[in-house]
């Protein structure tokens, strides 16, 4: 299989139902207009991928959730537009556009983030078939869990808690375990949690998404140092700016980048017993390595 088709075509169904989800405008039509704008300017669209190729490595078809999988993406934005305000990192660019609150102010963008999380829920909490109310539940508890105080919102915080402050290695892991390894964690756990209830393989990939998602968190530290503003499409350098407490600062940068291949590899064998189904989430992590945006 070829990763980049496999990604394209998943990112297209994606794309599709956003477009469809906000294609009219509620009153007053420039919150509409925030949350899509953020939503459409781009981006890898990896959390809902992820979802969908842990539904599949369970056996269902990828075109039954996509929009729960959409609603993954949706909580992703929210933190984006969050992240970048004045009050935060304090950043002008993403996603190759300027940041939410740079086009439409602090105000609407803190309303587009909050109005993004609350809307991801109401569609997680409609049941479609083959998907039962049972397990849209415990996917609500999972992603819930994930993006709140125990997960990435609370990341955020001891992100911007520790700032300036000196290397500790126990915080830094703490940091990146919450602020990003929870939600993609979430985002395949969720995918076999759509499908059903099997403790084994929900573990299993569970553990996958922990890897990777400290990985990804490793990574983008890396490239915010070594990558390029055109091609991030958000600005490098932004930690070093803020000082924030990051792999590269605590490890330097070939010891981080050892550090985000020893997971990818680490990543592959909690998925030994899943036949090729589950070649598109091994693929994946190989994948997020190389990753130059
Ligand atoms: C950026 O996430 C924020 C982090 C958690 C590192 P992505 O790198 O997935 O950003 P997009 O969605 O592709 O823009
Ligand atoms: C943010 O981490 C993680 C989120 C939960 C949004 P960063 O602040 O490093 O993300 P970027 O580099 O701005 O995308
Ligand atoms: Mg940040
Ligand atoms: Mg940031
Ligand atoms: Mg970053």
């Amino acid at each position: 299989m070829d990763i980049k088709t496999y990604l394209k075509d998943k990112r297209d169904l994606i794309d599709s139902f956003l477009r469809g989800y906000f294609a009219e405008a509620v009153r007053p039509e420039v919150l509409t207009e925030s949350m899509f704008y953020s939503l459409s300017a781009g981006g890898k669209r990896i959390r809902p991928v992820l979802c969908m190729a842990a539904y599949e490595a369970c056996g269902g078809r990828a075109e039954d959730i996509v929009g729960y999988a959409s609603a993954i993406e949706m909580i992703h934005t929210y933190s984006l537009i969050h992240d970048d305000l004045p009050c935060m990192d304090d950043d002008d660019l993403r996603r190759g556009k300027p940041t939410n609150h740079k086009v439409y102010g602090e105000a609407i963008a803190i309303l587009a983030g909050d109005a993004l999380l609350t809307e991801a829920f109401s569609i997680l909490s409609v049941p479609r078939p083959p998907v039962t109310p049972d397990r849209l539940l415990s996917v609500i508890a999972e992603i819930s869990t994930a993006s709140g105080m125990r997960g990435m919102v609370g990341g955020q915080v001891q992100d911007m808690l520790s700032e300036n402050s000196g290397p500790d290695e126990e915080t830094l892991r703490f940091i990146h375990m919450k602020k990003t390894a929870a939600l993609l964690s979430a985002s395949v756990t969720s995918g076999a949690l759509l499908f059903g209830p099997d403790s084994d393989r929900l573990s299993a990939v569970s553990e996958y998404g922990l890897k990777i998602g400290l990985a990804f968190q490793v990574i983008d530290d890396i490239l915010d140092i070594e990558g390029e503003t055109e091609v991030l499409g958000k600005p490098k350098g932004s930690d070093e700016k803020k000082r924030k407490l990051t792999y590269p600062r605590v490890y330097g940068l070939a010891g981080s980048k050892a550090m985000a291949g020893d997971l990818i590899k680490e990543a592959l064998a909690p998925l030994s017993d899943f036949s090729s189904e589950a070649d598109p989430l091994r693929e994946i992590a190989g994948f997020l390595l190389n990753r130059t945006n």
